[in-house]
């Protein structure tokens, strides 16, 4: 019985697992309780995804009045008003636009590749932290 075992599961085999699991706990246990930064991990996404249309004299911020480039015009949301509400990414436009979870032709950016997975869920943890100026 013992030997059977032994040839299946090698201490090392075990070993390895363990190891790779005690190394992903921290990452999905973390998860919600790390705290995203406006300036260090928001802003640069904007600035590499959305700055070149929502800056005065750019397509999105002529047709919508929504200017990217700081924390205020996000906040200032467009004509229409905000785009964020604190604490609920699940109706805050941004969120949906970005998600995709609206119609497919208001997908932002407009036209262009989505943001990907790891950054759409950065300004969806930072909407739901509180959409702080951090
Ligand atoms: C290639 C240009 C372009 C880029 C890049 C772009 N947008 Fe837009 N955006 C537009 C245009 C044009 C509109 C107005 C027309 C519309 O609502 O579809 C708009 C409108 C919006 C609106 C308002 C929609 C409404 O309900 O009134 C939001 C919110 C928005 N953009 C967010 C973003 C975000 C966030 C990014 C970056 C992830 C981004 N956009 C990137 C062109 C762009």
């Amino acid at each position: 019985m013992m030997t059977r075992i032994k040839r299946f599961v090698r201490p090392g085999q075990v070993l390895v697992s363990a190891t790779v699991f005690a190394a992903m706990l921290p990452a999905v246990a973390g998860h919600a309780a790390e705290q995203v930064s406006f300036a260090l991990d928001v802003k640069p996404i904007l600035e590499s995804r959305c700055v070149s249309c929502h800056q005065p004299g750019g397509d999105g911020y002529e047709a919508s009045g929504l200017d990217l480039t700081s924390y205020q015009g996000l906040m200032a949301g467009t004509k229409h008003g905000p785009i964020v509400v604190p604490g609920d990414p699940a109706t805050s436009n941004l969120n949906v636009l970005i998600e995709g979870r609206a119609a497919p032709e208001l997908l932002m950016p407009h036209d262009e590749r989505p943001l990907l997975r790891y950054q759409q869920l950065i300004i969806r943890d930072w909407v739901r932290q509180g959409a702080r100026n951090n």
